[in-house]
């Protein structure tokens, strides 16, 4: 079967984007050669090399910490608040005049579907930066004190490049800490066109660092003796190695972690919307979202029905070029997150769920794979436990509202979670009893600078977002 809606080609120009063939590190405001390898980073929709990237040695991560220290001692914790907030406003206005720019090479870098990078991630990146400046001269009313930490190592990864170096630049700066920021090892570019954006903005030099590589540099950022905090977004894993790695240390540290969030949808829900939400749950951004509805558990009397209307809205979601504005969802952003959904997918069948993946056409190079969605999975599934982290959904249903909070909250994980129901008080009652650090009523995946956001259990600690991401990089009050 074809796509029941035929619409001609409708690609964003790449034009706007100057991608050059290499980049080095930007350290203490200049870019700079790196003393260690290269790296290549790649269109996952194509395979095309991109260009190739510095990957920053043990001696370069301390450069980029001394270029923080200087900084931070010597011009930006000495600044009044209202001085730094003119930088973040002037960063904030620039991100969004270079809005399409930086749009585009997000989906370039990233595989995304441009209608998303340009309409979520870019206006929710400025939406950070404008936010954060209005606390900077304000941190005396926060709650948690106006001293800042010093410098801040930043290790974030691939699903929202630019949103998570938004999350973690601007709560930082705005508190008057410095930072030295590794990008994921796939999708370096828009953190490198950012350090251009500093230099545009006459942020002072060393107040941003940016040094591109993968775990070891990550590693080296981590264990460097004048890194005073470190926040850390990615796999749970590795946030377990990082806790591990500063524990005895004065280093604070903020963990945001994996996922596995339930969408839960009650028979009185209106289904057309909630259909919306369960494909906007788990396809946005293919599903690499820490945060992403995998998990639908949906009122018995009210199944059939929801995966009928489902599967007839999955079967109309157009796959394919992440620069096509009529693209819904885009490429898996590299082969070992491809081989990794190939890999627990196969997992579901062979314990007995049953599989069922929309009829698209997928492009014959680069990254991609099916919206897929598995019916019959039970508890014990590998699927209904771990992060696939890609375009699946699994299915389970309930008959109780005991019976979802229990099968909800079996999980390792405390993310977020989704309730669909006409019922207000439905919805509050839920939402006590979810274990999860967001949870989303008729609706689902609604970022807002002003919402503070993070988990519990092992989807890990520390608020990012809203007065509460302030906590993670001040002092404290009595201090
Ligand atoms: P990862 O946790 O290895 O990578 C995230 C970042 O940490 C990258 O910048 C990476 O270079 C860095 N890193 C890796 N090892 C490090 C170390 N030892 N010390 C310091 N930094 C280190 O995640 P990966 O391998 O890209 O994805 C694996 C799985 O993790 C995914 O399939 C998904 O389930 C989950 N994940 C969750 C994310 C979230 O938003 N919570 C984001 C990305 C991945
Ligand atoms: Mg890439």
């Amino acid at each position: 079967m074809s796509n029941i809606f035929e619409y001609a080609p409708a690609p964003e120009s790449r034009a706007i984007v100057d991608i050059k063939p290499s980049y080095g590190l930007f350290i203490d405001g200049e870019f700079v050669d790196g003393t260690g390898k290269a790296f290549k980073t790649i269109n996952p929709a194509t395979e095309e090399v991109l260009a190739e990237v510095a990957e920053a040695s043990d001696a370069d991560v301390d450069a980029a910490v001394k270029a923080a220290r200087r900084a931070y001692t010597r011009v930006w914790s000495r600044m009044s608040g209202a001085e730094r907030a003119k930088y973040l406003y002037r960063i904030a206005r620039i991100i969004q005049e270079r809005g399409r720019e930086l749009a585009v090479l997000e989906s370039i870098d990233n595989g995304k579907p441009i209608k998303e990078s340009r309409d979520v991630d870019i206006p929710v990146v400025a939406a950070h930066f404008f936010y954060y400046a209005g606390w900077a001269d304000k941190l005396e009313h926060s709650g948690y004190g106006s001293t800042p930490l010093g410098v801040a190592g930043q290790i974030i990864p691939w699903n929202f490049p630019l949103l998570m170096l938004a999350w973690k630049i601007a709560p930082a700066l705005a508190c008057g800490n410095t930072v030295v920021l590794k990008p994921a090892e796939t999708t370096p570019l828009t953190a490198l066109l950012f350090a251009e954006i500093c230099q545009q903005a006459d942020l002072p030099p060393g107040v941003v660092n940016i040094v591109t590589g993968a775990g070891e540099t990550g590693r080296a950022i981590v264990s460097h003796p004048d890194v005073d905090k470190v926040a850390f977004t990615g796999s749970t894993d590795v946030g377990k190695a990082i806790a591990r790695a500063v524990a005895g240390t004065d280093k604070k540290v903020t963990l945001e972690l994996g996922g596995k969030a339930a969408n839960i949808v009650f028979d009185d829900a209106p289904l057309d919307q909630a259909i919306e939400g369960i494909v906007n749950g788990i396809f946005f951004n293919q599903g690499h979202v820490c945060c992403a509805g995998s998990r639908l558990l949906v009122q018995e009397s009210v199944a059939d029905e929801v995966m009928e209307r489902l599967k007839r809205r999955m079967a109309t979601l157009r796959v394919g070029d992440p620069l096509d504005k009529n693209t819904d969802v885009g490429a898996i952003n590299s082969a070992e997150q491809l081989a990794k959904i190939r890999e627990l997918s196969d997992i579901g069948e062979a314990e007995g769920a049953e599989r069922w993946s929309a009829p698209c056409e997928l492009p014959s190079n680069g990254y991609w794979f099916a919206p897929t969605v598995f019916t019959g999975v039970s508890q014990a599934h590998r699927i209904a436990r771990e992060e696939i982290f890609g375009p699946v959904l699994s299915v389970l249903t309930f008959r109780t509202p005991s019976e979802a909070i229990e099968k909800a909250n079996n999980t390792p994980f405390g993310l977020s979670a989704g309730v669909w129901t006409d019922k207000g008080s439905r919805i509050l009652s839920m939402a006590n009893r979810l274990r999860a650090g967001v949870v989303w009523a008729n609706t689902f995946n609604k970022f807002d600078p002003t919402s503070p956001f993070g988990g519990y259990k092992e989807s890990g600690y520390g608020r990012e977002g809203g007065r509460h991401g302030l906590e993670g990089y001040l002092k404290g009050e009595d201090s």
